[in-house]
Formats: C-alpha cells, sequence, structure tokens
C-alpha cells in the first residue's frame, strides 16, 4: 500500500469536478439525498432504531470525515462546490489486494458523465495509491444504471450473486458482481459536462 488509509483523506480532481471530503456543512445535502426514492432503494445504508434521517446524516457525515484502514470515502462537488454525489473504497483487505466502490449521485447530478469519471477517478487512486489488485462492484441485477456506469468504468460483469443482499424495499436481489484488476487496460470515461 503506497498510501495509509487511516491518515489523510485525499481529495481528487476531475475536470470541474472534486472528490472531497465531507464536512458538517453537507448534511443538509446528504439529507436530501437519502430521500431520494432511486438513493434510498439502491444505498441502503445501516439505520438504527429511532434514528432521525438528520441524526443518519449526521452519522453518515462524520464516518466519512476521516478514513479508517479499510475504508476512503469521498463525496463529489460540482464547481460551486455543491454535493453531487459520493464514492466509497469499502472492504479494503490490504494483504489480498482487494476492496469494493459503492457510490450515488443526487438527481441533479446524474446523466451527466459525473458518476462514470468519479468511479473512475476513485478506481484509479485504488490501484495506484493504495496499491490494490482488484475492485469488486455490486448492484442489484434490477438497477440498470449501476450496470451501465459499471461497465463504463470498465468493471466486467464477472456473475450474478443470487438472493446476496437486502436492499431499501426491504427484499433480498439478486446482485451482478462485476470486478476491475489494475492489470486492466481501461480507458478513462470522458470528462463530465
Ligand atoms: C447509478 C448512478 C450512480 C449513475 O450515475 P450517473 O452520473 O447518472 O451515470 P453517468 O451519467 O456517469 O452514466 C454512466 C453510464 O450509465 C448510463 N446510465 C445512466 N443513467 C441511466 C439510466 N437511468 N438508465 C440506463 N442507463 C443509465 C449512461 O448512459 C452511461 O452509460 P454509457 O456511457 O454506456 O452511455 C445514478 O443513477 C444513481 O445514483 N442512482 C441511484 C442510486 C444508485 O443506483 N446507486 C448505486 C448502487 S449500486
Amino acid at each position: 500500500m503506497v498510501v495509509e488509509p487511516s491518515v489523510l483523506p485525499i481529495p481528487l480532481r476531475f475536470g470541474a469536478y472534486a472528490l472531497d471530503t465531507a464536512t458538517p456543512d453537507d448534511v443538509d445535502a446528504v439529507v436530501a439525498a437519502f430521500a431520494d426514492p432511486d438513493i434510498a432503494r439502491w444505498n441502503n445504508g445501516p439505520r438504527r432504531p429511532g434514528e432521525t434521517v438528520h441524526d443518519r446524516a449526521v452519522r453518515w457525515v462524520a464516518a466519512r470525515t476521516a478514513w479508517s484502514p479499510d475504508r476512503c470515502s469521498w463525496v463529489v462537488r460540482d464547481a460551486d462546490g455543491r454535493l453531487v454525489g459520493q464514492v466509497s473504497i469499502h472492504s479494503i483487505d490490504d494483504p489480498a489486494g482487494t476492496g469494493e466502490i459503492g457510490y450515488w449521485l443526487t438527481p441533479d447530478g446524474r446523466g451527466r458523465g459525473i458518476g462514470a469519471a468519479a468511479v473512475d477517478t476513485a478506481t484509479r487512486f485504488g490501484f495506484d495509491l493504495l496499491g490494490l489488485a482488484r475492485l469488486e462492484l455490486f448492484h442489484a441485477v434490477e438497477n440498470e444504471a449501476s450496470c451501465r456506469l459499471a461497465l463504463r468504468c470498465g468493471y466486467l460483469l464477472e456473475g450474478t450473486a443470487r438472493q446476496s443482499f437486502v436492499y431499501g424495499d426491504g427484499l433480498r436481489h439478486d446482485e451482478h458482481l462485476h470486478g476491475r484488476l489494475a492489470a486492466d487496460a481501461v480507458a478513462p470515461p470522458p470528462l463530465p459536462r
């Protein structure tokens, strides 16, 4: 590992956009993002009994203001500093050289190539600076947008994990497993509009 994730949150750039560290000022934007039905369904993070959405957003941001040995997280900001998404490399297993990537874009941020460019930028960081050999990406089989993003970012479809995850609708879904290797030659997606 070239960079120790527990030490430094490292900001990255792609075009006019930034992968930045979350701050408490992001809580309202995160509350709004959690209210989006697609994020609520496909990025079903852990909830605690009795916890309000605001409290959950505060906890979400706090968990992303520092990195840990098994997770690097960024929020995606546009040129005006607005939060338009998030990307995390989590489940990092340093000895194994593997990790998993996750993401969402706010409704306003979607469909402009921001997601693909953000995921590709984080992926290259995982390979070049964390020294990982392989990153995995899971999405529900029904989530076509996520599948297209994965393929656009060079994450090959490797199989279907049956009934492998309970999503925000409370149902167990089949998931596609995609994988990208550090050794794969992948052209970067175009910079977002
Ligand atoms: C999935 C998601 C991150 C895609 O982000 P995005 O910024 O809109 O994606 P991009 O604009 O970079 O597009 C990437 C690819 O996906 C395709 N795509 C984007 N939205 C799509 C949609 N709704 N349906 C089908 N394809 C779609 C694009 O056409 C592009 O493919 P192409 O280059 O082959 O044409 C975003 O839709 C989202 O956050 N959805 C809700 C939460 C979610 O699904 N999170 C992921 C959980 S695994």
